[in-house]
């Protein structure tokens, strides 16, 4: 009959096997409200990123350069002089700079683990959340392609290494003032070492980095000084959603603050 409503698909948490229970959750309190959080927050960064990374303009205010477009690698940010710009690949390349660097970090991201929990219950709802049903037919996980491609984190992780590395050198930059003169601070130099120290926790409180440096002993009272590291990056480990978040708020705030410079908008406040 056309009215009658339509079969819920027979696959996943209704296969065969599963316990049968027809409402899609049990759960009483607003579990929506995490995954409707999240959802804003990423997509708050993926449309400001997106612009600024597009922009192609606005992303140096001597001695700052902005995080989304360092190291650049181009010949087209040549004026951006004192900073960091390795003219790798010459003339050639006429897009926006930043499209170069950014895909280390943005891999590094996508296939992290905490944000692999965040994107797939906001984005896709697999599942939306703990004990909630997802609409899926079927789950393969990320054993298949494009998923399986997740198993790539540990080499964004690596890849990430030398990022933060041009960053801390970005920021020691920072301590220079508009004529390049050193013994400056700014505000920015603040707003810096801020980005910088979050970036670098984020980058150590990794799960494959605390896996690199105290994975696969047998004993770790062999190996005092993994040990000793694997327990740091254990305790930095336990904050990594939050140090994912406040370190992304902190690079595109970095960056913003390059930008309202480089408009114009205001000049950098001295503290000394
Ligand atoms: Fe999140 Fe590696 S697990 S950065």
């Amino acid at each position: 009959a056309p009215d009658e409503p339509p079969e819920p698909p027979a696959g996943g948490v209704r296969a065969p096997g599963r316990a049968a229970i027809a409402a899609r959750t049990l759960r009483t309190d607003r579990w929506w409200l995490q995954p409707a959080a999240t959802f804003a927050g990423l997509l708050a960064f993926v449309v400001y990123s997106t612009w600024r990374a597009f922009a192609d303009t606005d992303y140096y205010a001597a001695p700052y350069v902005s995080p989304f477009y360092s190291p650049c690698l181009a010949e087209n940010c040549r004026d951006m002089k004192g900073g960091p710009n390795f003219d790798l690949l010459g003339s050639w390349w006429g897009l926006s700079p930043a499209l170069l660097i950014l895909v280390f970090p943005l891999g590094f991201r996508l296939t992290c683990y905490y944000y692999r929990k965040a994107y797939y219950r906001a984005f896709w709802s697999s599942p939306p959340a703990c004990a909630v049903a997802e609409p899926h037919a079927t789950y393969t996980g990320e054993t298949r392609f494009p998923l399986v491609l997740q198993n790539m984190h540990r080499y964004f992780f690596y890849a990430a290494i030398p990022v933060a590395a041009i960053l801390t050198y970005d920021t020691v930059l920072a301590f220079r003032d508009t004529h390049y003169e050193w013994g400056h601070m700014g505000l920015g130099t603040l707003v810096f070492l801020v980005n910088i120290v979050l970036i670098w926790a984020y980058t150590l409180s990794c799960h494959s980095c605390r896996h690199l440096v105290g994975g696969r002993l047998r004993h770790f009272s062999k190996h005092p000084v993994r040990y000793r590291l694997w327990t740091w990056a254990g305790r930095l480990n336990e904050r990594h959603m939050f140090l994912a978040w406040a370190s992304l708020i902190s690079v595109a705030c970095a960056d913003l603050y390059v930008y309202l410079l480089a408009t114009g908008a205001f000049t950098d406040p001295a503290i000394f």
